[in-house]
């Protein structure tokens, strides 16, 4: 039929109408998909032809992994069929690929990335690669073909996690106390904005406090049992008083030290399992630095542990395409 000697039926009004319907279901429908389908960045690992029948020649997906956990974009998929036509194509964000072109089989395919090409032994009678029965292991699971990337190292840190001094901060300790108790009245436009304990000058302005002294009127006003002590309802807990004082008379109302982080921790091991399989293994040098060496793709679990120490362990995805160092804190028993 020759497509050129169409012309619309419809009277104008009738036909625009109809126009804008569809694009109104076209829209809906795209929303739909976006989620499930219509695109190529879906159903990755599944059977794509088991779907879409001959629509494409030849389709499936590539990760970089054995566990089938990380995807693997632009690999390079070069297809011969039995008459010598040649296609090739690459794996999109997914591992996603697929063929529209028709191809006569048995296809030779092969799968390159980073300088490495893996052939398939035989020829493929189907171009269904997740196919049940090719490169899927048993119906329901992901198609399994991967092309391992260049394996790199894993460098991290293994640090001495943070010692609770007990020690006192203002802004952490002091300050959310009266902000949420005090500065309510104490404040320059409140109930009693002559004495404002809106800032650190505020609460340690002379009047208020002599820092290492009991007899601060800040402690005063808050001590239940003293005649002062009118400002204890505000304030009506014990532990809060407490920690006021001990700032005040045992702190000084210094900030000690702002870091809580430990030193490195020296000859700590290093392991990465795939269920109970350790994988790699090392140990950390006297800096708290390691280096694990040609580290596959894939999930792992982490577990640092060191005589003296809590054993501490975490999930670690060696993603060669996202790589992060570990760095890690072990906390002393
Ligand atoms: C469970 C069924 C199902 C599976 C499995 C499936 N698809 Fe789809 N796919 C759909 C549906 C439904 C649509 C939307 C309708 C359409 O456009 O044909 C779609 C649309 C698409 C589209 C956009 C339309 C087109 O035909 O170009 C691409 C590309 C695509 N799929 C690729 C794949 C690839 C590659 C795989 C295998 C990794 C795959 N699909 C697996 C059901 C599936
Ligand atoms: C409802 C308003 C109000 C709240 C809330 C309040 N105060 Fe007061 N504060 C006052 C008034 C009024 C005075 C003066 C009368 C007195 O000393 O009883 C005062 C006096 C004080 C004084 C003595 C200095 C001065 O201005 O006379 C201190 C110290 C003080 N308050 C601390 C606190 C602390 C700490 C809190 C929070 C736990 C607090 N106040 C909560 C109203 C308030």
């Amino acid at each position: 039929m020759n497509k050129n000697r169409f012309k619309p039926v419809f009277p104008h009004k009738v036909f625009s109408l109809f126009l804008f319907f569809a694009v109104i279901l076209g829209i809906a429908s795209q929303q739909v998909f976006a989620e499930s389908c219509g695109n190529e960045f879906h159903n990755a690992g599944q059977d794509c032809k088991g779907c879409h029948g001959n629509k494409f020649s030849v389709a499936g997906t590539i990760y970089l992994d054995k566990g089938v956990s990380i995807p693997l974009e632009g690999a390079l998929i070069k297809i011969t069929d039995a008459m010598g036509v040649k296609a090739s194509l690459y794996s999109n964000r997914v591992g996603n690929f697929r063929l529209y072109e028709n191809m006569t089989p048995p296809l030779q395919v092969s799968v390159a990335y980073q300088g490495r090409e893996l052939f398939m032994n035989a020829k493929a009678a189907y171009g269904g690669c997740n196919n049940d029965g090719c490169h899927i292991p048993a119906a329901g699971k992901p198609g399994k073909v991967f092309i391992p990337a260049r394996d790199y190292s894993l460098t991290g840190s293994v640090m001495e996690a943070g010692v609770d001094t007990g020690e006192i901060s203002y802004d952490k300790d002091i300050k959310p106390i009266f902000d949420t108790k005090c500065v309510i009245c104490h404040k320059s436009n409140g109930a009693r904005s002559v004495s404002p304990l809106a800032s650190y000058a505020d609460v340690t302005a002379p009047a208020m406090l002599t820092p290492g002294s009991a007899d601060s009127l800040l402690i005063q006003k808050l001590d239940k049992g003293s005649q002062l002590g009118t400002m204890w309802p505000y304030l009506n807990d014990a532990k809060q008083l407490q920690t006021i004082r001990d700032w005040i008379v045992n702190q000084n109302c210094l900030e000690l030290s702002t870091s809580n982080v430990g030193g490195p921790v020296p000859d700590a091991e290093v392991k990465l399992k795939q269920g109970r399989i350790v994988k790699y293994q090392g140990y950390t040098n006297r800096n708290g630095n390691f280096i694990l060496k040609k580290v596959k793709a894939g999930d792992y679990n982490v577990a640092i542990s060191k005589k003296g120490y809590d054993t501490s362990t975490q999930t670690f995805r060696m993603d060669p395409n996202n790589r992060t160092t570990l760095d890690l804190s072990l906390k002393k028993r």
